[in-house]
C-alpha cells in the first residue's frame, strides 16, 4: 500500500535549473557535475544525468570503477571520470568501459601510460593533493610525474586536478594557500587545462575557477547559503500510520522520555533510526503538517517516530502527509537540525523509502 511508506520527490527541473545557474556564475569555465554515490543518494541515475546533459554537462564524476561502470551502460557520449584513481589489474576494464581514471600517484600514471603505449591517447587526468592528503599526487611523486612531462604532453586532453579541503567556508585561509599551492604545480605542469573547485569553491571567485569546476551538492539543492538563487530538489513526507491518546502523567516511546503534563493526541510516522533519523532528534526534531510545526516527541524507534498532534487533532487523520522536509524547510536547515551536513541528509535516504523522480 504505497500510503503507507515515506516519499521522497527529486525535482529534476530543480537540478538542471542549478546547473544552469551554475552555468551563468563560472562564465565560460566548463561546468562538469559529481554524480558519485548515485547522484549523492538520489538515485534515478538515467534521469538525473540525462537533465544535466541536457542543460548542456559532458564531464561526470564519479568515486568509484563500478559507478563509472553503470554510468558508462546507460550512456556512451559522456566523459566519465573516476576520482578514486587506477589500481592494478583495472586497466583494461577502464579502457573497456571508456573510463578516465584520475590518477592519484606516479605508479598509476607510469602503469596507465605503459597500458596506452600504442593506443590512442586521448584523456588524461591528474590529481595534485594541495593539502587534503586524501588523494592525488604528492610531491616527491610531482617531481617524478615533471620528468614524464614529455609523455603527458602526448595526450590530446589534459587535465590537472585538486580539490578544497575548507571551500564551504569562505573567510578560511586555507583556500588560498591550497589555490596558491595549485598555481605552483599549475607553472610546473604548464599549457593544460585545470580545476580545483566544488560548490563551496565556485562562490570564492574567479580565481578559483579555472578551466573546470566541479559541483555536486549545489545542483541537489544543498549549500543554499552559498546563494539563494539555487532551488531546493528534494523533498520528504511521510504518512501518519496511528493516531493515539496520551493521557497526562503518561509516557510516550522507549525509556519513557517523554511525560505528558496535559492529555494530548499523539500520531505515529513509519521512519526510524534505521532510516538514518538519529537519536539526536528524540524531544527535539518536527515536522510540517499544512503550516503547523509539530514536535517529534519521546525517543526515535527504529522503524517509527511519535508526533505531537494536539492542537491540530481535528484537522489530521491516518493517511495524511506530514513534511519533514521541503522548500522552506530545506535540506540544509535539517541537516543543521539533526546535528550533520545536506550531504549525509540525501546520501543517506532509506532503501525502503519510495522516490519520485519530478520533471
Ligand atoms: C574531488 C571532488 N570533486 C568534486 C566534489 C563535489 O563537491 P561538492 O558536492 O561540495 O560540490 C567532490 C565531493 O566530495 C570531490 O571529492
Amino acid at each position: 500500500m504505497k500510503y503507507s511508506i515515506p516519499e521522497i520527490n527529486i525535482n529534476l527541473f530543480a537540478i538542471k535549473k542549478n546547473y544552469l545557474y551554475l552555468k551563468k556564475l563560472c562564465n565560460k569555465t566548463e561546468v562538469a557535475s559529481s554524480v558519485k554515490a548515485s547522484s549523492y543518494g538520489l538515485g534515478g541515475q538515467k534521469k538525473i544525468i540525462q537533465s544535466l546533459k541536457s542543460a548542456g554537462c559532458k564531464n561526470f564524476f564519479v568515486a568509484q570503477l563500478s559507478e563509472g561502470i553503470i554510468l558508462r551502460k546507460l550512456f556512451k557520449n559522456i566523459h566519465i571520470n573516476v576520482l578514486n584513481g587506477l589500481l592494478k589489474g583495472e586497466e583494461k576494464i577502464f579502457f573497456k568501459y571508456q573510463l578516465t581514471p584520475i590518477l592519484n600517484d606516479y605508479s598509476q600514471f607510469q602503469r596507465w601510460n605503459k597500458f596506452l603505449k600504442n593506443k590512442k591517447k586521448n584523456r588524461l587526468i591528474i590529481h595534485f593533493d594541495t593539502g587534503m592528503c586524501r588523494l592525488g599526487v604528492q610531491s616527491e611523486d610531482a617531481k617524478k610525474l615533471f620528468k614524464q612531462i614529455h609523455n603527458i604532453r602526448k595526450y590530446k586532453y589534459v587535465l590537472i586536478m585538486s580539490h578544497l579541503a575548507s571551500s564551504s567556508n569562505i573567510k578560511d585561509k586555507y583556500n588560498n594557500i591550497q589555490r596558491k599551492r595549485f598555481e605552483k604545480i599549475k607553472k610546473d605542469f604548464s599549457g593544460f587545462n585545470y580545476s580545483l573547485a566544488s560548490t563551496g569553491g565556485i562562490y570564492l571567485g574567479k580565481k578559483f575557477h579555472y578551466d573546470m569546476v566541479r559541483p555536486g551538492i549545489n545542483l541537489y539543492g544543498g549549500y543554499q547559503f552559498c546563494d539563494k538563487n539555487i532551488k531546493n530538489v528534494v523533498s520528504m513526507r511521510s504518512p501518519i500510520i496511528a493516531i493515539n491518546k496520551l493521557k497526562k502523567g503518561e509516557t510516550c516511546g522507549y525509556n519513557q522520555t517523554f511525560r505528558a503534563k496535559k492529555d494530548m493526541f499523539t500520531a505515529t510516522i513509519p521512519m526510524g533510526y534505521a532510516d538514518g533519523f538519529g537519536l539526536r532528534l528524540s524531544n527535539k526534531g518536527f515536522v510540517f503538517f499544512k503550516g503547523n510545526r509539530l514536535r517529534m516527541i519521546g525517543r526515535i524507534s527504529m522503524d517509527t517516530i511519535i508526533i505531537d498532534i494536539t492542537n491540530i487533532k481535528k484537522l489530521i487523520k491516518i493517511g495524511d502527509f506530514v513534511e519533514i522536509y521541503n522548500d522552506k524547510f530545506t535540506i540544509d536547515k535539517f541537516a543543521k537540525l539533526t546535528g550533520t551536513i545536506p550531504y549525509r541528509v540525501i546520501c543517506c535516504i532509506s532503501d525502503r523509502f519510495t522516490k519520485n523522480y519530478l520533471c
